[in-house]
């Protein structure tokens, strides 16, 4: 696990679109792993602008998210497919044919979720993973005590997560407690992850994810067994981290980084070149 920490939000979202475009450009039918909440919204913000200003092309791409809502239908404005349509899907030269999110209205959920898994085997796996974190420590919604193994799956939403999303329910609506998530052991098999969170809201759980012990009590604590996954954080995130000077002088120092570095100290304006790192 690499930890990368950025002076600001704008700045973590920034290298995590990169790292995407990245990852886009050097090999065009990329299988991506997207998440959802509001931390994803700048990097999606970022990849529209690099898909109208510097040709990103998303056009041979497939993609598929890591969670929906049970019982929300596609055109409802809090469900997941409404969120992506919304930031990314209708705003990039994506076709929408590939694009996936779990079905939450699916008659049969447990064939729903077997089916999900199928589709990401057929496709031959996802290439880059993006991830989020929530309060409770979950990736996707794998809540605490998700195995490790866990697959595609039903998961019940627990409390901590309830009060966390349920302000962007409006009054009037039933805020769903259950979703439909990727489980832990299909988001270990992705290629390469990537968790980006930012603010101090996120601090005490980032600390227990990253250098806390290995635990189902924290789902995202797994990441630490994958053998390619970068932390992205803004400081206030890293606020709680015991190592932050480290992994901040690791940053500075590492080659692969060089050339995001030499972007942000010449301004948002110069090209974003194509990188694998
Ligand atoms: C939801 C998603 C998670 C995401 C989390 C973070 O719960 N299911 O995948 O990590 O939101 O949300 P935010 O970025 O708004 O803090």
């Amino acid at each position: 696990m690499q930890v990368v920490i950025q002076p600001n939000a704008g700045a973590a979202a920034d290298l995590v679109a990169w790292i995407v475009a990245g990852q886009v450009r050097t090999q065009p039918r990329s299988v991506l792993g997207l998440a959802t909440g509001s931390t994803m919204e700048g990097v999606y913000a970022r990849l529209v602008e690099l898909n109208r200003e510097e040709a990103l092309d998303f056009s041979r791409c497939r993609t598929f998210n890591l969670d929906e809502y049970v019982g929300l239908p596609e055109n409802h404005p809090n469900s997941y497919r409404h969120y992506m349509n919304h930031h990314l899907f209708g705003k990039v030269n994506i076709e929408l044919r590939n694009t996936h999110l779990p079905n939450g209205m699916a008659e049969d959920l447990a064939a729903e979720c077997e089916n999900y898994e199928r589709l990401i085997k057929q496709v031959g796996g996802i290439d880059l993973q993006l991830l989020g974190i929530g309060r409770s420590g979950h990736i996707g919604f794998n809540e605490p005590l998700s195995a490790f193994n866990s697959r595609t799956r039903v998961e019940s939403l627990v409390p901590a997560t309830i009060e966390q999303n349920r302000p962007l329910f409006k009054r009037d609506t039933r805020m769903p407690h259950q979703a439909i998530t990727m489980g832990v052991g299909t988001i270990l098999e992705c290629r390469r992850c990537i968790l980006l969170a930012t603010g101090p809201d996120k601090a005490k759980i980032v600390a227990q994810a990253v250098e806390g012990p290995l635990t189902s009590m924290v789902s995202a604590s797994s990441l630490q067994m994958h053998p390619h996954c970068t932390v992205v954080l803004d400081v206030a995130a890293a606020g709680q981290l015991k190592g932050m000077k480290h992994y901040q002088r690791l940053f500075e120092n590492d080659p692969k980084w060089k050339a995001f570095r030499e972007r942000m100290s010449v301004g948002d304006t110069a090209p974003l070149r194509t990188s694998v790192c």
